[in-house]
């Protein structure tokens, strides 16, 4: 990963330039972005776009039309500042709309005097997604947790290991399809075609945890408006999700009823003061956040209405911390991200609930200098660092005259087609 413009440096080679490009609808926001990747096999974002979402509720799509229109609006606006169209999309996907599956595959070696070739690994990978689901349930990606070669375990990659079974144990991220179908309707109507979906934890956690952080054991939380969502790494991969069912958008709540005003005053309200960095009594006036008349509130009693929803959420988390890890302490700790980390003072608050390493992340990437794109940034380096790996290219390091993009293309359609 390099920081500047390219946000993938040198993880394939002799590419055709290429655009790849990512949604993520959120509750609150939806967001695209539009990468090129170079000759060099460098990415460059050069469109993005956010608007606040439109017929959304708690994750869910409840109004397509209106949310195929803000989403066409939102690729749109990211193809006015790409210069360029873009005729389909990769989507994130939700952990509230996943889960993760043990699963298996084990094959016999087929490759020359044995050495486990390219097929061997993806007759494995095809082997451990043959699993019976419930007739709503649609198998989109596989998270390799280790290759076994005759019962010698704990490989990453098994290409050219000699052996005469090859196994793959692996997590199989399995999503509902009726959240998937409206989501690909609505991208659809919006009159872009979906690429596949890419679970949100994974794009996320590959950009934004060091690797060192997920080989130890971490917990990424990403607070957004109607929900956290928690994903646990370890030894290398994603181990486990979570969702919690509070947000932002509970303490915007909150507040306009405490307060007797309206959301988007209440919104304003808290995301334009430091309330928890106040060390003396200050006095607002709502009437300057769009209230109807002067309405006098001191931080104190704004500190009282929501303090008791941020520490709703931490008890919630220090559980969830538990049950996901299975570690009193985990061992690189909690990483908080998404709008509502933007609170300031929010680690300290943090801290105070919950008996863990505690850090807030609102790193940027490449040109992005929000970070409320780090989802859509990360589905599309998670999109390019897979499919190097599927089209064999950490092993083989050929180059290729088909581009990038085709093989992109190819990676993750074959799971939901
Ligand atoms: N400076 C800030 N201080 C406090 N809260 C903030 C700040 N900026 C944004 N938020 C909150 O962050 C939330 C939006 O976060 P984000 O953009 O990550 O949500 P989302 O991804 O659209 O929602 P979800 O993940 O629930 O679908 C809103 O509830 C908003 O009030
Ligand atoms: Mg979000």
């Amino acid at each position: 990963m390099t920081r500047g413009n390219s946000i993938c440096g040198g993880e394939v080679e002799s590419l055709t330039k290429d655009i790849v490009a990512s949604l993520d609808v959120g509750t609150a926001n939806t967001r695209c972005v539009i990468a090129e990747v170079d000759q060099k096999g460098d990415v460059h974002v050069i469109g993005m776009s956010s608007r606040p979402s439109v017929g959304m509720r708690k994750g869910l799509i409840i109004d397509l039309e209106a949310n195929a229109l803000c989403i066409k609006e939102t690729i749109s606006f990211a193809e006015r500042m790409a210069g360029t169209t873009v005729s389909s999309v990769y989507v994130g996907l939700s952990p509230l709309h996943a889960a993760l599956q043990g699963s298996r595959g084990m094959v016999a070696v087929l490759g020359d005097k044995h050495e486990v070739s390219p097929e061997d690994v993806e007759r494995a990978i095809q082997a451990a997604k043959m699993i019976s689901l419930p007739p709503n349930r649609e198998v989109l990606d596989i998270i390799s947790k280790q290759y076994i070669v005759d019962g010698y375990g704990g490989l990453k990659d098994p290409v050219r290991m000699v052996g005469m079974r090859l196994e793959l144990e692996a997590l199989l991220v399995v999503g509902n399809l009726t959240a998937l179908s409206n989501l690909r309707r609505s991208v659809d109507r919006a009159g872009y075609g979906s690429d596949g979906f890419v679970l949100k934890p994974l794009a996320l956690g590959e950009l934004m945890l060091s690797e060192d952080e997920r080989e130890l054991g971490v917990l990424l939380c990403d607070v957004g408006a109607s929900a956290t969502e928690l994903s646990y790494f370890e030894e290398g991969t994603l181990r486990s999700i979570g969702v919690l069912p509070i947000g932002g958008a509970s303490v915007t709540n909150d507040l306009a009823l405490g307060l007797r005003t309206s959301t988007p005053t209440a919104e304003r309200l808290k995301i334009e003061n430091d309330w928890f960095g106040q060390t003396e009594e200050k006095v607002v006036d709502l009437s300057a956040y769009g209230h109807v008349e002067s309405k006098r509130i001191s931080s104190k009693a704004f500190v009282e209405i929501i303090e008791p929803r941020y520490e709703e959420l931490f008890k919630m988390l220090r559980q969830q911390a538990k049950d996901l890890s299975n570690h009193d302490v985990i061992p690189a700790g909690i990483v908080l991200t998404g709008g509502v980390a933007k609170t300031k003072g929010f680690a300290g608050l943090a801290k105070r609930y919950i008996p863990n390493p505690v850090r807030v992340s609102l790193d940027t990437y490449g040109a992005v200098d929000d970070p409320g794109y780090n989802a859509a940034v990360g589905i599309i380096t998670y999109v390019l660092s897979r499919s190097a790996y599927v089209a064999g290219q950490r092993s083989q390091r050929r180059g290729s005259s088909s581009g990038l993009v085709a093989r992109v293309k190819g990676f993750l359609k074959d799971f939901w087609e």
